[in-house]
């Protein structure tokens, strides 16, 4: 199927054993539709000749900044406003350490650094290279930088070695390109254009006296990832977030609390101006029933203190009972155990639309994770997202609801 027509995907090949795989990545891509033009590394040139990249793409192979005859034909800049993906395989260490430090030293860094285009990165490297703390740092700084990590699989190596740093087969590249096309459909199409969102997300700060207060560990990431993807999905979002170290996702609109009576003023203010409220914060239950004015001393006559807490208002339990512009109302649920009750429960108790229920006992998932693994219920049944980066399911769980509302 050509699952892939019509994309134009620039394949960034550097010098590893690896490359000699990009004959066959190139004719399965070109198989399903896509324009593969080819960069080369002179590294990358040891390992697979220009001659059969340049077979196999049916274009010739670009390899050079100074080649005065291919400037003439697709200059580097044009080159790099071709593309619709650049995709590095294999992506060697010294090419990552390349792009973390943003140079341009030849065609294929400067096309890297000339482009606009989505990149994905399929690492290839000896196991130690791999795991060295420089290659993770540089891998986590093109990362963040939004570059997309594709591997390494991890298994035996050209060198003899077994571990992390094989690049993916040519297929799984495919499926991964099929994949992300897919996915940029979806947000091009914008579906959730026209409607808006709020999110609560991140802990709740309980104060005991000036200096100290009573929290949890939610980092807000859930949440922020919600905002953004709401975002990208075409809606118009407003974050109410509590304590948090992280930047507002772009074109959304953020107010800062800092605990449950704030966030629940707040919420309530915008909830009837919205279509949807996602309820991702971890909401202190209850807080401090008296606040000091000053700080609290130690005493001598005592070695135990006693904090009498009342509970703070259930801030989604307050917006799913509106009664006039009651936005569709969905809640988070962290369980340690019998997830599926615990959440039906909620969902029922707290008169919501939907819960996403996750189980914070299984190491790798949950609070400050960069991963999570989700079952939403709501009426109509369930739907399981299993393990996966807070982003995508963040992208999931938006499509969902927006399947519902
Ligand atoms: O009952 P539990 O705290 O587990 O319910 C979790 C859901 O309820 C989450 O969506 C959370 O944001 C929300 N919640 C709330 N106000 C509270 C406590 C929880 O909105 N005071």
């Amino acid at each position: 199927m050509q699952t892939l027509a019509g994309k134009k995907i620039l394949l960034g090949i550097s010098g590893g054993i690896a490359a000699y795989k990009c004959a066959e990545l190139t004719r399965r891509l070109i198989e399903r539709g896509a324009e593969v033009r080819v960069v080369m590394t002179n590294a990358a040139k040891e390992f697979i000749t220009p001659l059969t990249m340049q077979a196999v793409s049916g274009h010739p192979v670009a390899d050079s900044l100074l080649d005065p005859a291919a400037e003439a034909s697709m200059g580097h800049i044009e080159l790099a406003k071709w593309a619709d993906l650049v995709l590095l395989a294999p992506a060697t260490a010294d090419l990552i350490a390349r792009m973390a430090a943003g140079m341009g030293n030849d065609l294929l860094s400067t096309l890297i650094l000339a482009t606009d285009a989505p990149v994905a990165v399929s690492p290839a490297m000896n196991q130690q290279m791999y795991l060295n703390t420089a290659t993770q740092e540089n891998i986590a700084t093109i990362e963040r930088r939004g570059m997309h990590i594709w591997g390494p699989a991890a298994g035996e190596q050209a060198c003899g070695d077994i571990g992390p740093g094989r690049m993916l087969e040519p297929m799984q590249l495919v499926e991964l390109s099929e994949q992300f096309f897919q996915d940029r459909q979806v947000f091009l199409d914008k579906p959730l254009e026209g409607k808006s969102i709020l999110i609560s997300a991140g802990p709740t700060r309980e104060a005991l006296d000036p200096v100290r207060y009573i929290t949890n560990h939610s980092s807000g990431k859930m949440g922020f990832a919600l905002a953004a993807a709401a975002k990208q999905l075409g809606a118009h979002v407003t974050l109410v977030s509590g304590p948090v170290s992280l930047p507002t996702p772009d074109g959304v609109s953020r107010t800062n609390v800092e605990s449950a009576i704030e966030m629940h003023k707040s919420v309530l203010d915008y909830a009837t101006s919205h279509n949807v409220f996602i309820s991702c914060a971890a909401v202190a239950d209850y807080r401090p029933e008296i606040v000091a004015d000053q700080k609290i001393k130690k005493t001598d006559d005592s070695d135990q203190m006693t904090i009498s807490m009342v509970k703070n208002p259930d801030i989604v339990a307050s917006v799913a009972s509106l009664q006039k512009n009651r936005p569709f109302t969905v809640g988070f649920a962290a369980e340690t155990q019998d997830v599926e009750r615990y959440a039906r429960g909620k969902l029922a108790r707290k008169n919501l639309d939907m819960i996403c229920a996750n189980d914070v006992s299984v190491e790798g998932q949950g609070f400050n994770n960069n991963s999570n693994a989700i079952t939403i219920y709501d009426k109509q049944g369930e739907l399981e997202l299993p393990l996966a980066s807070k982003n995508e399911l963040a992208k999931a769980i938006m499509m969902h609801i927006n399947d519902r509302i």
